[in-house]
């Protein structure tokens, strides 16, 4: 406090003391003349009347000498307080608390008021009152109960004075701020958004306190990370000479700059460093970061950023059971409707033949669907099966090398009939489109196709399991159906 205003506060409690002084010095004088003028007055009509009008006037004089008293014990105590805790402890480094000053006010006040209550009450023991009623101990006792809670934790947070006024302490879930003061009923911390906490000191007392005390070189982290390319040697003197020369960065101690990881997309660092002033870690922080973007840029220290790795698989274009395309072409050159191709031809459409895995009992085709494909067995073994309205009746059982579905390739005719994989079958798929331009470029082939169509469709006959609207269909050209079907031209 300075020493004009303190002048004026002791200027005032002059004045205002000398007119209590002067008050009570007066008080007697006045005091019986007072009283026997109001006696004679009221007791003139009624002695009973005079009497009582003394008596109320007496109380009055009492009450009012205890008040007057009172007043000159409030100042004489306040002035003192601003003399010994502003000045002359205070001007130390450490302020004494408000806390504590109140404390010490409160009970001077009460024993004060204890005495002069016993001067002028000399037959009445307030201090008996309070301890021998109990009905006034449990009112009084359960409205203080938060008051008396947080005023105790405080008196040990005092006491124990885990941080000063100035300090930035941090509770849990609660805020971070520095702390303004510590009253009897809290501790109030202005946050880093200005704005005002106040904490109750019962709260406090069971929290988690983390204190960066004002007059000690608190330290913080600050984390970036660069390219697995960048030395982190260089990196380490880059960063640390930036970091040193930025304002509230304590130069007592020289940064730390560590590689605190080597990361998923580059290495990690860490810079520890101290401050000045910690309240203000905040934008040291961000100064830190930006001019370590700029000392980076400068030096072609790059920053990481996530990044992978691709490896690119190509997947291949058969199923899993066929190793090789060689061994397609083979096994597609050993199918005697195919005899016609060239070794080109044949090459073109192992390229297009996509094998297919079939477990056992599942369909390959079914009969009626439309299907657009042949399959050419290359491993395990099939059923045909024609149903009826009497049933269903296998036809042919055909293994590795055979061919079925051709007339869905040839003509685009629905499935004559269903096959069966009797086992794990694998099958090579050859569909139509695949075919076409091998038709078209050498029209000889369908003749030859058509030839050997028409000799399966023969032998079928023999089997004697045609319905008879297939019969009548062989009749018709096979070769005339697969032209059409794909679009040929005499
Ligand atoms: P697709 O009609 O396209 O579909 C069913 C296939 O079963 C058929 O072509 C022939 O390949 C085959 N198929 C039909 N009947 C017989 C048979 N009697 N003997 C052998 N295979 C047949």
């Amino acid at each position: 406090m300075e020493t004009s205003e303190l002048r004026n506060k002791f200027v005032f409690f002059i004045i205002f003391a000398g007119i209590i002084t002067l008050l009570l010095i007066v008080f007697p004088f006045i005091e019986l003349p007072l009283k026997d003028y109001v006696s004679n007055v009221f007791g003139t009509t009624d002695g009973r009347m005079g009497v009582t009008a003394a008596i109320l006037l007496d109380q009055i004089f009492r009450i009012l000498k205890i008040v007057l008293w009172m007043s000159l014990i409030v100042s004489i105590i306040r002035f003192i307080n601003q003399l010994i805790f502003s000045t002359a402890l205070g001007s130390g480094s450490h302020e004494i608390s408000f806390l504590l000053r109140n404390v010490f006010s409160i009970i001077l006040y009460i024993v004060s008021f204890f005495i002069i209550f016993n001067s002028q009450y000399p037959g009445i023991d307030l201090a008996a009152l309070f301890t021998t009623s109990t009905i006034l101990g449990v009112i009084i006792g359960l409205a203080l109960q938060d008051t008396l809670g947080n005023l105790f934790s405080g008196l040990a947070i005092q006491a124990d004075q885990p941080f000063q006024i100035g300090d930035v302490i941090r509770i849990d879930q609660k805020g971070e701020g520095v702390v303004e003061n510590v009253s009897w009923r809290g501790v109030q911390i202005r946050t880093f958004q200005n704005k005002l906490v106040i904490i109750s000191n019962s709260v406090l007392g069971k929290e988690i306190v983390e204190v960066a005390p004002r007059d000690n070189l608190n330290a913080r982290l600050v984390f970036f990370n660069t390219l697995y390319t960048n030395s982190p040697a260089k990196t380490i003197q880059v960063v640390r000479e930036v970091v040193r020369q930025i304002e509230n960065v304590s130069q007592k101690i020289r940064p730390v700059v560590r590689v605190r990881n080597l990361g998923d997309n580059g290495l990690d660092y860490e810079v520890k460093y101290w401050l000045e002033d910690y309240s203000k870690y905040n934008d040291t922080d961000a100064l830190i970061r930006q001019r370590i973007w700029y000392a980076c840029q400068r030096e072609k220290i790059e920053f990481a950023y996530p990044t992978r790795t691709l490896h690119i698989e190509t997947k291949p274009q058969e199923g899993v059971f066929v190793e090789t395309s060689d061994e397609i072409f083979e096994r597609l050159s050993s199918v005697p409707i195919f005899a016609p191709l060239s070794d080109e031809e044949t090459q073109k459409l192992a390229g297009a033949a996509l094998a297919r895995v079939f477990a056992p009992g599942e369909a390959i085709v079914r009969q009626g669907q439309n299907g657009k494909s042949m399959f050419v067995i290359h491993r395990g073994k099939v059923d045909v099966q024609l149903k009826e309205a009497s049933g269903t009746k296998s036809l042919r059982k055909l293994r590795e090398g055979d061919f079925f579905g051709e007339m869905g390739l040839l003509t685009g005719e629905p499935r004559t009939a269903t096959v069966l994989a009797e086992e794990e079958t694998e099958v090579l798929e050859i569909n139509n489109l695949c075919l076409k331009p091998i038709f078209e470029e050498n029209p000889k082939l369908v003749a030859a196709l058509s030839h050997i169509v028409e000799e399966r469709r023969l032998s079928f006959e023999k089997l004697e399991t045609q319905t008879e609207e297939r019969k009548i269909k062989d009749k018709t050209s096979v070769f005339n159906s697969i032209k059409k079907f794909f679009g040929l031209h005499d």
